[in-house]
């Protein structure tokens, strides 16, 4: 029989058990038990319950032994919303920022996005597969153990294509999950800025069923919104790539209220992120809907912002709702969720359990994987977060530091390395 590996000494062991996904009251149940303990074999959780009977198992007792010495134990965190290829930073934007220049008006002068396209697009893939091979290092260091990654900082197929190769490459060489998504409707580019349909049209008719047919994507991506794609491109976009498999996603009423929430109804996307902008009807209908609402305050507090998404009015709604960091070097420079976490909790004022589920077993709904991810139950991955508090309400409560002590990926130790 294969090795079995024992987990004790979980002083609270965060299973996030039960129905998936979470709505309401039910993202504040997160099936805690007091000195629990895990039993994993061959990367899945073989039981999971009190350390008493859990040690009393037959299986149990052969099993190789690991006291994580009365700490808190959660699923990893699932990261659904990153930008993760990028090249270079934006510093100077972000002190033009701080002097008063807005994110749009950068973004009108040609910075922006496109200043990270001209990086990306001069970068070989070597380099942009090394460092993103570095920040999935610092994943797994703040616990997270799966990453969605979205290309769209190459904008033209050749640059598109190296994104989405790189990630297929770190696919197979990263110990996390990495879930690639196309974003090639992220702005249009400056090739095409007079004429945007002929690039919706370059997405639609080439891009979307090359890389659906080479398997590059799970999921297509589209910057809905003012200044970038128009809701009824985004309708065509997604459309198309739905038609080759690739399941639909939208940055949804970050700027402006442009009805990209009611397009990702319609279209029944996976989620709809941002919404900082959402208006109370739309609350209602995403309410109703199977549409996870992702949620970014990472962005808002990076952009100096006075107002994040309605959170609480998504939740009470009966909203499903999800948290990310939308790591990216123009908004969301940061890729600690557990930073996030106290965003959500302090500007929100989601609960920190209302949090954690967002972060785990929601975000695993939102990319289709809430089977196998985000939470501790008998099948599952073991993919485990192990932080150095008593109490689970520490994590967002101590904010900008990083509490994880070790992070597992189906089974393995990820962080730190070398143990
Ligand atoms: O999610 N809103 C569009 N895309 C990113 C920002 C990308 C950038 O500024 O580089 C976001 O916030
Ligand atoms: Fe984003």
């Amino acid at each position: 029989m294969s090795e079995m590996l024992l987990i004790t000494g979980c002083c609270q062991l965060v299973t996030l058990r039960g129905s998936a996904p979470r709505r309401g009251s039910a993202l504040r149940e997160l099936g805690i038990i007091k000195d629990g303990a895990l039993l994993l074999r061959e990367g899945r959780i073989v039981a999971v319950g009190k350390r008493k009977s859990i040690e009393r198992r037959k299986d149990a007792r052969r099993a190789k032994k690991f006291d994580v010495g009365g700490r808190v134990v959660l699923p990893g965190f699932v990261d659904s919303h990153t930008h993760l290829i990028f090249a270079g930073n934006r510093a100077e934007e972000y002190e033009k920022r701080i002097a008063g220049a807005t994110y749009e008006q950068i973004a009108k002068a040609g910075g922006g996005i496109l200043s990270t396209v001209r990086k990306v697009r001069a970068a070989d893939a070597a380099s942009l597969f090394a460092r993103a091979n570095d920040w999935m290092n610092d994943f797994a260091a703040h616990g997270t153990t799966t990453v969605e990654a979205k290309s769209g900082y190459g904008l033209d197929a050749a640059s598109e294509l190296k994104i989405l190769r790189v990630m297929h490459a770190l696919r197979r060489h990263a110990r996390l999950d990495l879930v690639p998504t196309f974003m090639g409707a992220h702005v249009v580019p400056p090739e095409f800025a007079k004429r945007p349909e002929a690039y919706v049209d370059l997405l639609v008719r080439k891009l979307i069923p090359y890389v659906a047919k080479e398997g590059l994507a799970e999921f297509c991506d589209v910057f809905c919104d003012r200044g970038a794609f128009s809701v009824s491109q985004a309708r065509r976009i997604l459309t198309a790539g739905r038609a080759c498999g690739l399941v639909p996603r939208i940055h949804a009423e970050q700027l402006a209220p442009t009805g990209a929430v009611r397009l990702a109804v319609e279209l029944h996307a996976a989620s709809a992120d941002h919404l900082e902008k959402v208006n109370s009807v739309d609350i209602r209908a995403l309410a109703k809907s199977d549409v996870t609402c992702t949620l970014l305050p990472g962005c808002c507090f990076h952009l100096g912002l006075a107002s994040y998404a309605p959170a609480r009015k998504l939740i009470d709604a009966g909203a499903i709702v999800a948290l990310a960091t939308d790591f990216n070097p123009g908004t969301s420079p940061t890729l600690n969720m557990q930073m996030v976490l106290s965003l959500a909790c302090t500007q929100m004022r989601m609960t920190p359990a209302e949090a954690i589920s967002a972060a785990t077993i929601n975000a695993a709904y939102s990319l289709r994987r809430a089977d196998r991810m985000g939470s501790l139950e008998v099948g599952k991955f073991a993919d485990l977060a192990v932080f150095s508090v008593e109490d689970y309400r520490e994590i967002p409560y101590y904010f900008g530091v990083n509490r994880c002590w070790l992070t597992l990926k189906r089974g393995e130790i990820v962080y730190p390395s070398g143990t």
